[in-house]
């Protein structure tokens, strides 16, 4: 399943930073949450392109920072050569040491096995350290839901529930404030919105099946049916922005 992720992510290179505006508005979000002066030892999960890791640098320093997808953190390391970048598995950490920060937005709904893989990241925090994510949480893509149960077309990565992530948190002897803030985008169309989300490379739902013509045609008819809003399509987003310290 991993190897899929990968796959589709770096396959997203190119379009990635032209089609990523959740990941934009959620990266600015969580940035507020960051310390304001340099760390000593910070750790970046999920570094993607560096949409996230620009406003980390310019608030805590350099850091080191891990990504599944060697394409997107070669496009990221052209960008900022202040980091230090290592390809690997954010699950199965390539990297020792005592950070005062661990951090990274937008990509841990992407973890299998949360419950043994955070619980064995926040070990790499050092006593005191802090810990800052934006997380994708089900509620998301709600309006495609639907429509997949209504035409069979667009289903959905089945994300974390808020609760479950919270819980493994708290279960790490850590202290953990949560805030969730849903936020609706408006596309012009739904072909605008689907060649968006290709475009993060966010395609993976773990249940492709192959679907008809007929199906695609339906989801695009009843889309704007069901939900448009003065000629617009929304979307809704579900982000859960988890930090801490230890
Ligand atoms: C939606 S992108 C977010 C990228 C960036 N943080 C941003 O805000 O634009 C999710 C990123 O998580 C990475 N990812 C997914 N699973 C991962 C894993 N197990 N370990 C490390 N990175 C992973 C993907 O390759 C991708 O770059």
């Amino acid at each position: 399943m991993k190897i899929h992720i990968k796959h589709a992510f770096c396959s997203s290179s190119e379009s990635y930073d032209s089609s990523c505006d959740i990941q934009r508005i959620v990266a600015e979000h969580l940035a507020e949450f960051l310390p304001e002066c340099e760390q000593d030892g910070v750790l970046e999960i999920g570094t993607g392109t560096g949409i996230f890791t620009k406003l980390l640098n310019e608030k805590c320093g350099a850091a080191v920072c891990v990504d599944i997808a060697d394409a997107l953190l070669a496009k990221a390391a052209r960008q900022y050569p202040e980091n230090l970048y290592v390809c690997g598995d954010g699950e199965c950490l390539p990297v020792r040491g005592g950070f005062s920060l661990i951090t990274g937005s937008s990509a841990l709904q992407w973890f299998q096995q949360p419950e043994k893989s955070i619980p064995d990241m926040l070990k790499h925090l050092k006593k005191g350290g802090k810990f800052a994510f934006s997380v994708f949480v089900e509620g998301t893509f709600v309006e495609m839901s639907i429509l997949n149960q209504m035409t069979g077309f667009g289903s959905v990565y089945s994300l974390p529930k808020e609760a479950d992530f919270v819980r493994i948190f708290e279960g790490c002897g850590v202290s953990v404030n949560k805030d969730v803030k849903e936020y609706v985008l408006h596309f012009d169309s739904v072909s605008e919105f689907l060649k968006k989300q290709k475009g993060t490379g966010a395609t993976f739902s773990g249940k492709d099946k192959p679907t008809s013509k007929t199906s695609y045609r339906k989801f695009l008819e009843l889309y704007p049916e069901l939900f448009g809003e003065n000629g617009k399509v929304p979307v809704t987003y579900r982000i859960l922005y988890i930090t801490g310290y230890k």
